[in-house]
């Protein structure tokens, strides 16, 4: 497989300035600290981890929507880190959001919205619009009765559908889709996961798919990277990392499924393996940021920070002790 995307140690420092002393010198929160990995054609790429460590961040800037405070994203050759994405390689690389109902316009239909992108592009003479909206919602499992509704006439599912749409009319080589099921019944989910897995077979496209729920790659994702705190902890083959975990967090958020007999006798679920809060990004812990929480910690992780090493060929995990925990 030939690589897509390349990004090197990417990093993204918010300021922070709460008060005068920090208007002079602000402290930074570390949204993305230092990541590296990359993404083949045409691979069903995921991105896992809690709330806060940094999903959105590392998405908007690989979508050209935010810029990083410094790193390299090399895109099919093309280093496109500080330059603003414009034309074709705007149309290459498009993102879908978490939120379906606020990122659609409420004035325009659906048709409108679709099309919209091939007409500032120019892809299409007027004459091939309809045939192509046609082909297009048919695609994402809407049918052209669609085409003349407003996004508020719309299920979440299908305003989701919608904006998958809008970014397959431009026939993008990357797409990052930011929890784009999460506010979507469970039932929807496994649809909307589906679509993107169609579109990925279908046109070849490169899905970066970023999730707080491990479970959710399960299906579809070929590798995915875990990340803690603007690291990446562990990132390897879904299988390798399915079966034998080599990160303690990746472990943990592995074994928090619901217990289904528990919520069938006591009506609960029973979140095993989550343990605390994730600490400040603001204030990181020294050394291993994990090991606050880490059951397997000692004074080693709090003096040195462990660096992403090989256990495979595809495998590798950013823990000091990552062999006694396989
Ligand atoms: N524009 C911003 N200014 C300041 N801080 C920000 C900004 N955007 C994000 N952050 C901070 O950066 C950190 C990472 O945020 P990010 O949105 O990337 O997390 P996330 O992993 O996507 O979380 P979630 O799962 O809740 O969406 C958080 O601490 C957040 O508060
Ligand atoms: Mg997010």
């Amino acid at each position: 497989m030939q690589k897509l995307l390349v990004v090197s140690n990417l990093k993204k420092y918010f300021p922070v300035r709460r008060n005068l002393k920090e208007f002079f010198s602000p402290s930074y929160i570390k949204a993305v600290d230092d990541i590296s990995f990359d993404v083949m054609k045409g691979e069903f790429f995921g991105l896992v981890g809690e709330s806060g460590c940094g999903k959105s961040t590392t998405g908007l800037i690989l979508a050209g929507l935010l810029r990083p405070t410094s790193g390299k994203i090399v895109f099919n050759g093309t280093d496109i880190t500080f330059t603003k994405l414009k034309g074709d390689m705007r149309r290459k690389i498009q993102m879908v959001f978490q939120n379906p109902f606020s990122s659609l316009n409420p004035r325009m239909r659906v048709g409108e919205l679709v099309l919209e992108g091939i007409i500032i592009h120019n892809l299409l003479p007027k004459s091939r619009l309809q045939e192509r909206l046609a082909q297009i919602l048919e695609d994402v499992g809407l049918g052209m009765e669609f085409s003349e509704r407003y996004p508020d006439e719309l299920s979440g599912g299908q305003r989701q559908r919608v904006c998958v749409a809008r970014a397959i009319a431009l026939e993008p080589e990357f797409l990052v889709a930011d929890e784009p099921t999460s506010s979507l019944d469970v039932s929807v989910r496994a649809q909307i996961l589906e679509l993107f897995e169609k579109i990925r077979r279908k046109f070849g496209t490169s899905i970066f798919f970023i999730t707080h729920d491990i479970h959710t790659v399960k299906t579809y994702a070929d590798r995915f990277a875990v990340m803690y705190l603007g690291k990446i902890v562990e990132i390897g083959k879904k299988d390798e990392i399915f079966s034998s975990p080599a990160h303690p967090y990746t472990k943990m958020l592995l074994s928090s499924v619901p217990d289904f007999d528990r919520v069938i006798e006591e009506g609960r679920y029973d979140l095993r393996g989550i343990q605390g809060e994730p600490p400040s990004p603001l204030n990181p812990p020294s050394g291993c940021r994990f090991r606050t929480r880490c059951p397997y910690a000692d004074s080693l992780c709090e003096k040195q920070e462990p660096e992403l090493k090989k256990i495979t060929e595809t495998h590798f995990s950013a823990c000091h002790f990552w062999n006694k925990i396989v």
